[in-house]
């Protein structure tokens, strides 16, 4: 059997109003990427012969979340019927299968969307299945209006059911899976004439049942089906994403100690036998190899840790931050665009910018490259095996050789070549006695003062 084609269409022309944003809706993020990125990975999964994606007035930043696919213009919002008709140039005549996902729906998974498929594909030949779900507040959500064979009899949108058709618990997620023959020729017979004045989507399952074709309901979990509209829904949707991610990265080989702190971007990479502490903050682009720690309070974004690699507690790794193999970076560090070689230690109160630090290197608590001069940066090279004293401050650009030694408390401001001592301290003055004169001085003031 040959494959039936199936065409995509992804609503995202939306202004998402209860949104209150200058952002478009589906522009809004997720782990880290637009929540309209999400969906086109997942549509990328059903390997559509053909996609269109329906966008708004704001089209640059929406065609970019969803290259490689194309996108149309829905000039006015008339509703999602109209939106759908948008795609129509786009798509042509197609005899295959018209999937239709809204943009602001987008944890739906790609086992959903092929159960769909495979109802459309079933011998009772439905125009349309229709993705229902059971939320636990209904709220604003089409209610799917079933027929007693159990096939689907209309859609209903809470603005226009009647209190007993309120009271129906099995909602519309949005998502359709339509026979292509018969697609648009019913789009055209949808009228605005409800309560939002609005060409619905929704109208084209009684119009089909009208023509004599079955509509049926396929079901999934909440979870993948919650419509953002809101902030609180798109923090709902977030947590939803984050429990998926942490749930793959445990099933992969990582320990979580407390999995519901831990924030995870959707490209975070964790090698086996990770180890991530509490409360850490994963941004974009974060590569962790086999056997790392990352203990509690860390924050990390654009950074690669090697394997066996510690850091934290509390360290943040900033974009570029490259920590080696089994090398450690410890409490209140900040690491920015530099490179910390197998086996370097930056253990406390440090910050490291644009450097390269050699393996096995030791960096002394509160040291800083001064890598910014107000105007440009300037980069840091301290050598393998090198070893930096306490509070010492190095101005870039500056080279600290091969297993030089830097004495605590200096400022380097020039070169230490290999295997040299680079120091600038004051002399110190010890004088013999001073502290015990002085005491009994003092002492004598202040009984003096207190007799008084
Ligand atoms: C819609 C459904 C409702 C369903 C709910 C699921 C209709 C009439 N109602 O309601 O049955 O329970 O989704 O979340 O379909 N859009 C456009 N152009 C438009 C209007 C909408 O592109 O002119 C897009 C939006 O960007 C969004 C999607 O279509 O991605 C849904 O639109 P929205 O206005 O959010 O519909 P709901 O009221 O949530
Ligand atoms: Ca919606």
């Amino acid at each position: 059997m040959t494959k039936t084609k199936t065409a995509v269409i992804v609503l995202a022309a939306g202004l998402g109003t209860r949104m209150k944003s200058d952002i478009v809706k589906v522009m809004h993020p997720l782990a880290g990427r637009p929540m309209v990125a999400h969906l086109m990975d997942t549509v990328g999964g059903i390997e559509p012969d053909d996609v269109a994606v329906v966008v708004g007035d704001v089209v640059g930043d929406v065609s970019e979340a969803v290259v490689p696919y194309p996108v149309v213009q829905q000039k006015e919002r008339l509703g999602t019927a109209h939106a759908v008709l948008q795609a129509r140039d786009t798509i042509g005549d197609f005899s295959g299968d018209v999937l239709v996902l809204y943009g602001d729906t987008p944890l739906v998974t790609l086992d959903t969307l092929d159960a769909m498929l495979d109802a459309r594909a079933s011998d009772i030949d439905p125009a349309v299945v229709v993705l229902g779900f059971t939320p636990a507040d209904a709220g604003d959500y089409g209610r799917l209006i079933l027929a007693e064979d159990g096939s689907l009899e209309s859609i209903v949108e809470a603005k226009e059911a009647t209190p007993e058709q309120l009271g129906v618990d099995l909602c519309n997620s949005g998502v359709m899976a339509i026979d292509g023959k018969v697609l648009w020729d019913l789009l055209d017979r949808v009228g605005n004439d409800n309560a939002k004045n609005e060409y619905y989507l929704t109208d084209i399952i009684a119009l089909a049942r009208g023509d004599g074709r079955t509509c049926v309901v396929v079901e999934a979990d909440e979870d993948e089906l919650i419509g953002i509209n809101s902030r609180v829904d798109l923090a709902e949707a977030e947590a939803i994403l984050q429990d998926r991610l942490r749930l793959d990265a445990m099933n992969n080989g990582v320990t979580m100690t407390d999995p519901t702190t831990v924030f995870l971007s959707h490209d975070t990479k964790l090698g086996q036998d990770v180890s991530i502490g509490p409360n850490v903050f994963f941004g974009p682009v974060v590569d962790v190899a086999d056997g790392a720690t990352i203990n509690a309070f860390c924050h990390l974004e654009g950074a690669s840790i090697g394997a066996g690699a510690t850091v934290g507690p509390f360290a943040r790794l900033r974009p570029g931050a490259k920590v080696g193999e089994t090398a450690r970076v410890g409490n209140f560090v900040e690491i920015k665009n530099s490179v910390l070689d197998t086996g370097a230690k930056v253990n406390h109160l440090t910050y490291i910018g644009d450097a390269e630090i050699g393996a096995g290197a030791n960096i002394g608590a509160g040291t800083i490259t001064c890598n910014y001069d107000g105007f440009f940066k300037s980069k840091t090279i301290i050598g393998k095996g090198a070893f930096i004293g306490s509070n010492t401050a190095l101005v870039a650009p500056v080279t600290i050789g091969d297993g030089a030694v830097v004495g605590a408390g200096s400022t380097i401001s020039k070169d230490v070549t290999d295997d040299a001592l680079g120091v600038t301290r004051a002399d110190m003055l010890q004088v013999e006695g001073w502290a015990a004169k002085n005491r009994e001085k003092k002492l004598a003031e202040k009984a003096k003062k207190n007799k008084k």
